[in-house]
């Protein structure tokens, strides 16, 4: 019976960085087109690198535990960093999800690269990806 690893019920149960940053410079929000939840990442930018990431997530437990685990792997990274992280990474960092559940991470990562994507356009960074 696929049973949650320790690391997704203890980032299900205390998620780090939930919030919204009102000032952010980028913004990402996706919908995952599976169950229709959603997950938005905001985040801070100095000097190239993610100062502070935050999150909401209307979602499901696993969903939840992602978003704070990519908000932790995130925060310090370089853009360049963050937008290489995979939902792959997110999933393995978590100790991986029951098969059922996989579909939960495919929101994560993507909504921080929409995040570092927004503020590249904001920018006026050009993608080079
Ligand atoms: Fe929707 Fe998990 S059931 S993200």
């Amino acid at each position: 019976m696929p049973f949650y690893s320790e690391k997704v019920m203890d980032h299900f149960a205390n998620p780090r960085n939930v919030g919204e940053i009102k000032d952010a410079d980028g913004v990402g929000e996706v919908g995952n087109p599976v169950c229709g939840d959603m997950m938005t990442f905001y985040i801070k930018v100095k000097d190239n690198v993610l100062d502070d990431v935050k999150f909401k997530t209307f979602g499901c437990g696993a969903a939840i535990a992602v978003s704070s685990m990519v908000a932790e792997m995130a925060k310090g990274k370089t853009l360049d960093e963050a937008l290489a992280i995979t939902n792959a990474d997110v999933a393995n960092e978590l100790g991986g999800l029951p098969p059922n559940k996989m579909h939960c991470s495919n929101l994560g990562a993507d909504a921080l690269h929409k995040a570092v994507e927004n503020y590249k356009s904001k920018m006026g960074i050009s993608k080079n990806i």
